[in-house]
């Protein structure tokens, strides 16, 4: 009888998360889905029959008492984060900055630092971080994100060079537009209309489908393959600041 290999996926209640657990469920793997809303997660495991668990990734203690109640870990995808503002620097607030490094580096330091014993105990391990296109680039109005969505990816990079040697996989997977359904309302302060116009005429940014389908195909190569950087965005962008809105595609 073949054993289920076990995935951990951060951010499971929504978005990208829950379209990994989605998808990673079709693939054979025994998933463990985390996030800090609970009634999305039990309709989450009712749909797809995932476990699932109750967790604030910026709280160390608690992740650490997740980790000890796991007994084997062979995926794990820290995809858990977002951006809070949209404002210049001049205008930032500072807490908005805090937030969004407490989630998307801490956290991720948080649940990798918890879970390698595990990882790095089985067949091989591999580890899919989420980043973004803004690990990279810069863009006004985006200058907490993009400094804590970079300090995630030297997380990352330094994460791979000091595994070397070691049957784990370390591995970033950075998109660029994509629309779900909270991650544009987060960052604006749940203002419905500036959310949507994010993604005006833009004809199909990418969905969180597409974003699960790219983890599932680096996932799934053989264990001595390593995607370092996947960057993934809709075929109407074509850079950061380079966005076709208006029909792109025939009916
Ligand atoms: N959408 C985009 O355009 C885009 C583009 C590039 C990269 N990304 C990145 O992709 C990832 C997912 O984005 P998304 O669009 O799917 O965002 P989303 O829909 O806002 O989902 C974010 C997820 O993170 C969880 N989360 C937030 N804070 C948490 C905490 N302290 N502890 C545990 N879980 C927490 C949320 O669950 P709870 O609120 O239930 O905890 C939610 O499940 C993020 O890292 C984001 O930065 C998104």
């Amino acid at each position: 009888m073949s054993v289920s290999r076990v995935a951990v996926v951060t951010g499971a209640s929504g978005g990208i998360g829950a379209a990994t657990v989605r998808r990673l469920v079709k693939d054979g793997f025994d998933i463990v889905g985390v996030a800090r809303r609970t009634g999305r997660l039990e309709a989450l495991a009712d749909e797809t029959g995932a476990r699932v668990r109750p967790l604030d990734l910026t709280d160390q203690d608690a992740v650490l008492r997740f980790a000890a109640g796991l007994d084997a870990c062979d995926v794990l995808v820290n995809n858990a984060g977002g951006a809070f503002g949209a404002e210049s620097v001049a205008a930032a607030d500072p807490d908005d900055w805090r937030r969004m490094y407490e989630v998307n580096v801490l956290g991720t330091l948080h649940v990798t630092q918890a879970l390698l014993p595990l990882l790095r105990a089985g067949a091989g391990g591999t580890i899919v971080t989420i980043t973004s296109t803004a690990a990279s680039v810069n863009y006004e109005g985006g200058g907490g994100y993009s400094a804590a969505k970079h300090a995630e990816h030297a997380l990352v990079e330094t994460l791979r060079l000091e595994l070397n040697g070691e049957p784990v996989r370390v591995v970033e997977v950075a998109p660029g537009m994509v629309r779900t359904e909270e991650f544009a309302l987060n960052r604006l302060r749940g203002d419905a209309a500036r959310a949507a116009a994010v993604y005006e005429g833009v004809d199909r940014p990418l969905t969180a489908d597409d974003v699960a389908e790219c983890v599932a195909l680096v996932v799934g190569l053989p264990q001595h393959v390593n995607v370092d950087r996947l960057v993934v965005r809709p075929l109407a962008q074509a850079a950061q600041h380079r966005l076709h809105r208006g029909p792109l595609f025939r009916p």
